[in-house]
């Protein structure tokens, strides 16, 4: 073989056995070097290269290793004959598909119906319960847990349920995973067999997103939550639907509905209903609505929530709890899937649970946060009747419908350049409805109490919208 020119660089932070190695299989695999080829022996190379032959027997070691050559007992080393790897010519120049940015970030008052108030969270006592769990090595943590969720974890979860929603069950029959979006392809996984999912409408947008392929079915909602009466004309047998309160329109399921939806769904089955009891944490008039899986005689209720709001979104701690005669098929189909939250944050959370202060988080943050809801209802009070407002019961925002004469995307634009993010309810929606007029989620937890005022008067000044002298109410509910 004529001896190939490698360009070797003596400084360069790459060893020169690394260089060598690199420029030799290039040459190997652009058929420089043809197959069969003998390699000039180390000695030869090292003097003609000007390098150590320590160099050349690293860098041929690692061809060898590798398959790239082949040696010959005293003969030497032999070029071997390697596949072309396939190259698919495209006319489009390669583009780098860019990481989702956080939209959320850049506004000074942002409403996102998501945030939470970050400034309440208890570091110290969550630092401790860290602190300890690394202090006292819990060796076996390191290892892989049980595909459920932590046993501790689920135990807590299950004294929850049962104390504030009203949810008998087992630690058996719940499931931790990492956010409500990533358990839901488990839940329909396990109940499909050719399933039509029922969606309300507006509703969780996220949804559609995840379950694309069976084709969701719009269902409408008003002011007793979904109109079952509507489900019941469709050949949907799966309904997911947010009962305790309504997301995004904050309605409550009327009792009346919620027995007409639990005889729909004993009627065949197939049928099944996902309750997602998110943000049912903060109710601000009467008392907590109980959940609907508290009702089910028949075991027709995946029961799912999250940690999301009570503690915080980046925590990715959520849960479902199966209907027992589910759990069977669970363990088939997923008992060789590894939890997807790490085995530290369940315990952090199990312990920090278990000694009550995920209750006293709750108390505080119910105060805090009725706090901003009844500063955001006083600041918008004085704009009725310009201004309606719904969904003002719970939750952790409401929906103001200005009677303007712009589309929503326009007003949310408006609202943008001058600092302020809101989010049109259409954003929500999964078929259009005519609203009379253009509405918008206002979420308050993660906007500070002081800020809410100015926030608001931004907003309606640059809306156009005027205070009103005299004082009306406008509330739609
Ligand atoms: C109804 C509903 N459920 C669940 C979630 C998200 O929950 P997680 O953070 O656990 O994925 C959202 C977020 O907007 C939601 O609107």
């Amino acid at each position: 073989m004529d001896m190939l020119i490698f360009k070797l660089e003596k400084n360069s932070k790459k060893p020169l056995y690394e260089q060598l190695y690199m420029g030799m299989k290039d040459a190997i695999t652009h058929k420089q070097i043809e197959v069969g080829t003998k390699l000039p022996s180390k000695r030869k190379l090292a003097d003609f290269l000007n390098i150590s032959q320590t160099t050349v027997e690293i860098a041929y070691g690692q061809l060898l290793a590798e398959g790239y050559i082949a040696s010959k007992p005293r003969i030497g080393f032999f070029v071997e004959e390697i596949e072309e790897l396939p190259f698919i010519e495209s006319k489009q120049p390669k583009k780098i598909i860019e990481t989702r940015k956080n939209e959320n970030e850049p506004y000074p008052y942002n409403f996102h119906p998501g945030k939470i108030d970050t400034e309440s969270f208890p570091f110290a006592i969550w630092r401790k319960y860290a602190k300890d769990l690394f202090d006292f090595p819990s060796k076996e943590y390191l290892q892989v847990g049980e595909p459920q969720g932590e046993y501790e974890l689920r135990t807590e979860i299950a004294n929850y349920l049962y104390q504030s929603r009203g949810i008998i069950c087992d630690p058996e029959q719940i499931v931790i995973g990492s956010g409500t979006e990533h358990l839901l392809p488990m839940i329909l996984r396990l109940i499909e067999t050719n399933s039509k999912i029922a969606l309300e409408n507006p509703g969780y947008s996220a949804i559609p997103r995840i379950h694309l392929a069976n084709k969701a079915v719009p269902i409408s909602v008003d002011e007793d939550g979904l109109i079952v009466d509507e489900l019941e004309k469709t050949d949907a047998n799966i309904v997911y639907i947010t009962p305790s309160h309504q997301f995004p329109t904050g309605a409550v399921l009327s009792a009346a509905r919620r027995t007409q939806l639990l005889n729909w769904a004993s009627k065949a089955a197939n049928r099944y209903i996902l309750e997602d009891d998110y943000d049912s944490e903060f109710r601000h008039i009467g008392k907590p609505i109980p959940a609907l899986q508290g009702m089910d005689q028949n075991e027709k209720v995946i029961y799912l929530s999250t940690f999301t709001k009570s503690l915080m979104p980046s925590l990715r701690v959520a849960y479902f709890v199966l209907p027992p005669a589910l759990l069977q098929s669970y363990q088939e189909i997923f008992s060789y899937y590894s939890a997807t939250v790490p085995r530290f944050d369940q315990h952090i959370l199990a312990n920090f649970m278990k000694d009550g202060h995920f209750s006293k988080h709750l108390n505080r943050m119910r105060k805090i946060y009725r706090k901003k809801h009844d500063k955001l209802i006083h600041t918008l009070e004085s704009f009725y009747p310009n201004i309606s407002i719904t969904g003002d019961h719970a939750g952790m925002h409401i929906l103001i419908s200005v009677p303007l004469a712009k589309l929503e995307h326009e007003l949310k634009q408006i609202a943008n350049e001058n600092g302020i993010a809101v989010y049109p309810v259409s954003d929500y929606l999964l078929k259009p409805i005519d609203y009379d007029q253009p509405t918008f989620l206002l979420g308050y937890g993660g906007v500070a109490l002081e800020d809410i005022e100015p926030a608001i008067h931004k907003l309606m000044t640059c809306w156009g919208i005027n205070r009103n002298t005299k004082k009306g109410k406008s509330h739609k509910l």
